[in-house]
This record gives structure tokens, C-alpha cells and sequence, in this order.
């Protein structure tokens, strides 16, 4: 089995979140990064598609990448996951498109973390003084990259 996981990240989570799921997966893993240069689709069983959540949105990237090769993704075993500071299963209707999520094997939510210094100054100032977040957070929750990654292994 051959997986190809495309990802987008700005401060990090999600590209952890990525490694520790390409250890959980059977087969071969290659990892891109939708902001870089990708393979070819037809190359690979199976796709997992995942990003983070900033003021509600997935990176605007990612969900053109579902949308731009639908057609292809719905021919291929698909899993979809986001990394957010909030659990809330409402991003992922809003990160995907419907048929995507009609067809993939698994939706889930990763989790988020927040380091503080490794924002700018403006955004670390707009999370503490506006969103009252005063300390750093990880929360990255395991069991749901291994329940995808299960799903994928299982199928
Ligand atoms: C400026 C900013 C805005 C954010 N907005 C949201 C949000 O609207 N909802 C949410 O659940 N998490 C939000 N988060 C938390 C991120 O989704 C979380 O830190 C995630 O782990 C980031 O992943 P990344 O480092 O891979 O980009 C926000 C974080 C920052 C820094």
C-alpha cells in the first residue's frame, strides 16, 4: 500500500501530528507539503488530506487541493483530519468538500497546541489581550491518529 498524506501548517501541529501518523500507517508514506511541490496522485492507494484552523477556516490551499482533484480523490481511499484549538466538528464540513466526506474512511479531529513564542509579536499579542490566552497548550489527541490510521490499515 502506498499513502500519500498532503498537509498544511503554519506553526508546526500539523506537521507533528503528520510524522507520528506516518509511523502509525502500513506500507509506504510520503509526506508534502501543499505549499511545495507535490507527486502525482495516480501514484499513490490511498490520500490523507489535513490542516489547521485559523479563524474558523482550514488554509485556503488545502481545500482547493480537495476541490481541484475531487475526481481523483473519490477513485482513492481517503482520510481527512484538521488540528484546531477548539474541538468543534464543524470545521470539518467547512474545510471539505461534501462528496469528499460522503466517500473518505475517516474523519477526525487531531487536536491543536499553541506555543506562544513561536508567534509574532502581533499574533501573540492578539491571543493574549483579545483571546485571553495566557499559557501555552498542547493537546494533541493520539488516539484519534491512531483510530485513522486504523481505518486506513483496516479497509
Ligand atoms: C491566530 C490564530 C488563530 C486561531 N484560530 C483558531 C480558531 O478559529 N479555532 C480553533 O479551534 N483554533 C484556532 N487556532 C488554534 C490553531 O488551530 C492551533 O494552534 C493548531 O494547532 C495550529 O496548527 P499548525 O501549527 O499546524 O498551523 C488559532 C491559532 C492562532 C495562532
Amino acid at each position: 500500500m502506498k499513502n500519500l498524506i498532503v498537509y498544511a501548517t503554519k506553526h508546526g501541529t500539523v506537521k507533528k501530528c503528520v510524522e507520528m501518523l506516518k509511523e502509525k500507517l502500513n506500507g509506504e508514506t510520503v509526506l508534502a507539503n501543499v505549499n511545495e511541490e507535490f507527486p502525482d496522485l495516480d501514484n499513490f492507494d490511498t490520500v490523507i488530506l489535513g490542516g489547521s484552523i485559523y479563524i474558523g477556516k482550514i488554509q485556503k490551499k488545502l481545500s482547493k487541493f480537495a476541490e481541484d482533484n475531487l475526481g481523483k480523490l473519490l477513485k482513492k481511499k481517503v482520510a481527512v483530519f484538521i488540528c484546531s484549538g477548539e474541538d468543534n466538528p464543524e470545521y470539518i464540513p467547512k474545510a471539505f468538500p461534501a462528496e469528499l466526506l460522503n466517500h473518505v474512511v475517516s474523519k477526525q479531529l487531531f487536536g491543536g497546541e499553541l506555543i506562544l513564542e513561536n508567534l509574532n509579536f502581533f499574533t501573540r499579542f492578539l491571543m493574549k489581550r483579545i483571546m485571553k490566552i495566557k499559557n501555552d497548550y498542547s493537546r494533541i489527541k493520539e488516539s484519534n491518529i491512531s483510530e485513522l490510521a486504523d481505518n486506513i490499515n483496516e479497509e
